[in-house]
């Protein structure tokens, strides 16, 4: 049995990488993968609880614990979901990863990100391959309030927070070639899909 690949999609809100996410997996279905898409916060029945403490829970954390908790959440969603599909050879399409820690509580909230560095070399596993899709701040925020849900604990931070947010992303990419590939997320849904498609065809 050929182990899967373990894909992410990583950005900040209105992004597109949910849109993307189904886009993606779909495409790989038709290639005749088998493809599991999941995300986090969550992704595993403890990883879930441990979401609505996170998201909507009305506790303001300190930086290091929100950071713990979200590594809680990982740990428990890679042991239960993502490593037993992949050894099963299924293709994984993960809606955020621990980039997203990094961007959101180290850049995004000053949370100490050699912390989180070590967190995530804790974990040992990391990404096949990692899609960041970037777009201006103007058209994620457009794309966040058309979109109509009502805002969870990250979504009702500051303008300044998302810039802090998309730099971090952009950071990340730069930082980690191999595994990151930074897409224009700006287009159109077909266009965007056609890039992330032309990353996957040649990364992996
Ligand atoms: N490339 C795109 N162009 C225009 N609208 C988009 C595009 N990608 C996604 N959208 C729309 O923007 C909103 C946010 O997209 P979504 O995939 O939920 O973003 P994310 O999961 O990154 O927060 C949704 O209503 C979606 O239909
Ligand atoms: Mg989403």
């Amino acid at each position: 049995m050929t182990r899967g690949r373990f894909i992410t999609l990583e950005g900040g809100e209105g992004a597109g990488k949910t849109t993307q996410a189904v886009r993606l997996a779909a495409a790989l279905e038709t290639r005749g993968l088998s493809v599991l898409r999941t995300r986090e916060p969550g992704g595993a029945p403890g990883a879930e609880v441990l979401r609505g403490i996170l998201l909507d829970g009305g506790i303001d954390w300190s930086p290091r614990a929100e950071t713990l908790l979200h590594f809680a959440a990982r740990a428990e969603h890679v042991a239960r979901t993502v490593q037993p599909a992949l050894e099963a050879g299924t293709w994984v399409v993960c809606d955020r990863f621990y980039d997203s820690t990094m961007a959101y509580q180290g850049f995004g909230q000053g949370a100490d990100r050699a912390f989180i560095a070590a967190q995530i070399g804790l974990l040992g596993f990391a990404p096949d391959l990692t899609l960041v899709l970037d777009v201006p701040d103007a058209v994620a925020a457009e794309r966040t309030r058309r979109r109509g849900l009502a805002p969870d604990r990250y979504e009702r931070e500051n303008a300044g927070f998302h810039a802090r947010v998309r730099d971090g992303f952009r950071r990340i990419a730069a930082a980690e070639p191999r595994r990151c590939v930074l897409v224009n997320a700006a287009g159109d849904i077909e266009i965007v899909h056609a890039a992330i498609m032309r990353a996957v065809s040649e990364r992996l």
